[in-house]
This record gives structure tokens, C-alpha cells and sequence, in this order.
């Protein structure tokens, strides 16, 4: 599973960078919102920049259009893999479905939007998936990659039973019962299952598209996302802190640290300079 940062923010992603396994970048309108926050007034375009200078070359950033129609997310496609990809590679992130009420006319512009810019060769993350139908659609129109939001799916079944929760708490990828029953949004019960089931469904169709597990919100997740076979999984920084944690790993260490007898260092330092 490849490792990507979802940040927007130059310090967390050099710091990340350093990690020497970081194989991506997402953002959207609220990492670049949370980043520009008291930096005053900024030249976003220098700013993006330093997005894509931070890391190498090949690095994937992905980049969101804000427009919620056909005419005009294809315009910002257009402009963003433009502007951003002699810089690095860009993948333009499209909403899977633009409206902002349940219902609206313009529903299907998320796909036809994908279906022209990718025939155009521009690579697309289709973002905000919460059902394995949205992904099968977005993947058929082209998008090279589909991002379901494990952790608001979570969020989602736990707002719809009135389960009290806090934004990183691990939600299990089997589910929870109420009342005996196991509680699910249209059969899919975590996070962790949309991703699963995507994976699933696209192995059986034979779709090459990638699944991103993002809205990842702990380290259990972070695994589950692996077991589920996501292809990427997305992770804000605090999280990534967190991925090489562990108590025992730090009073071993401790441990042989005290434990280093002289004649062992002594050993390792033969031929050093200046020894
Ligand atoms: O990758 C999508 C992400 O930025 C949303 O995360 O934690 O706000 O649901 P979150």
C-alpha cells in the first residue's frame, strides 16, 4: 500500500518527505484553507509550487477544483494540470457528484467531467465516495483514482445511530450492533467495508483504477486500510506520527541502550575517523 499525506501545509509534508517512504500528496479546498491560515495574504500559485518542490518529480499531488458544474470543473481541470505540471505530476481531484443538496440537476457533471479530462490525458482522483456505486461509475469515466472517505463514513453511520464520538476515535471495520442489529449505511458498515468492497468489486470487473483510503483518522485504520488492499492510503500527519509508535519498541530501546557494553561499541567504531 502506498503512503500518501493528506496536507497542505510545506513544514508536515518536508517533515514527512524525511520519513523516506512518503509516495504521495493530497489536498483539498479545507488542507489548503488550514494552510494558508495566518500566512496573510498568499500568492497561491508560488504556494502550490512549493507543494510540488517539497518532494520529487514523480510524486503525485493531487489538487481539488472548487466548481460545482460541468463547464467549469473542467475549465479548473484544465487550468490546474496546466498550470502545476511542469512542476511535478498533478492529479486533478474531482468530486464524484457536485451537488450540494441530496438532489440536483447537475449530479452526473462529477463523472462527465472525469470521462473529459481523462480522454484529454489529464490524471484524475475522484474524490468524496461513499459507495462502492460512485467508485464503479467514476473508475467506468475514467478516474484513475477513487477515494472513499473511510473515516466520515464512520462519522456517518455512528450521526445516524446518535453514537456520541470523537474525530479520532477507532470505529471497527466489522461494524457495531445496536439493539442486536448491525448498524450499516445501504450494507456498508465502517469505513474500512466501503473501502473492501470497492477493492472487491473491482478486482472481480477487472478495474485497474486505484483505491485511496482516505479520512484515515488512527493507525488501526491506517492497517485495516492495508488488510482491505487499498492501493493508497492517505494520512494526516498526525497520524503518520503515530504509524511507528509503540511503548515496548521504546523501553527496548531504553533497555539495550543501557545495556551496550564498552568492548561492543568499542568494535563498532574501529576504523572510524579520528578513532
Ligand atoms: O482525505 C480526505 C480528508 O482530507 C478528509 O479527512 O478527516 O476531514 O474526514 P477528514
Amino acid at each position: 500500500m502506498k503512503l500518501f499525506i493528506d496536507s497542505a501545509k510545506i513544514e508536515e509534508i518536508k517533515e514527512a518527505e524525511k520519513l523516506g517512504v512518503l509516495d504521495g500528496i493530497t489536498t483539498n479546498p479545507s488542507l489548503i484553507k488550514k494552510a494558508a491560515v495566518g500566512k496573510g495574504k498568499i500568492d497561491m500559485e508560488k504556494y502550490i509550487i512549493s507543494i510540488f518542490n517539497a518532494v520529487g518529480k514523480k510524486i503525485p499531488v493531487s489538487l481539488e477544483v472548487v466548481a460545482s458544474d460541468f463547464n467549469e470543473m473542467v475549465r479548473e481541470g484544465k487550468v490546474l494540470h496546466k498550470k502545476f505540471r511542469k512542476h511535478g505530476n498533478v492529479y486533478v481531484k474531482i468530486p464524484v457528484n457536485p451537488c450540494l443538496e441530496d438532489k440536483c440537476s447537475t449530479a452526473s457533471d462529477g463523472i462527465r467531467a472525469i470521462k473529459l479530462l481523462s480522454s484529454k490525458g489529464i490524471k484524475i482522483n475522484c474524490t468524496l465516495i461513499f459507495t462502492p456505486e460512485q467508485a464503479l461509475l467514476a473508475a467506468k469515466a475514467g478516474a484513475n483514482i477513487v477515494s472513499p472517505f473511510a473515516g466520515r463514513e464512520d462519522d456517518y453511520i455512528r450521526e445516524m445511530s446518535r453514537i456520541k464520538f470523537e474525530k479520532e476515535d477507532y470505529y471497527p471495520s466489522r461494524g457495531k450492533k445496536k439493539l442486536g442489529k448491525i448498524l450499516s449505511d445501504d450494507g456498508i458498515v465502517s469505513g474500512i467495508d466501503l473501502v473492501a468492497e470497492i477493492k472487491m468489486i473491482f478486482r472481480k470487473q477487472g478495474i485497474k483504477a486505484e483505491v485511496l483510503a482516505a479520512s484515515i483518522r488512527n493507525k488501526r485504520q491506517f492497517r485495516e486500510a492495508a488488510l482491505a488492499g487499498a492501493d493508497i492510503a492517505t494520512v494526516p500527519f498526525s497520524v503518520i506520527k503515530t504509524l511507528l509508535e509503540h511503548n515496548k519498541t521504546s523501553e527496548g530501546m531504553r533497555k539495550f541502550v543501557k545495556d551496550i557494553v564498552p568492548e561492543y561499541k568499542s568494535m563498532l567504531n574501529k576504523g572510524r575517523k579520528g578513532k
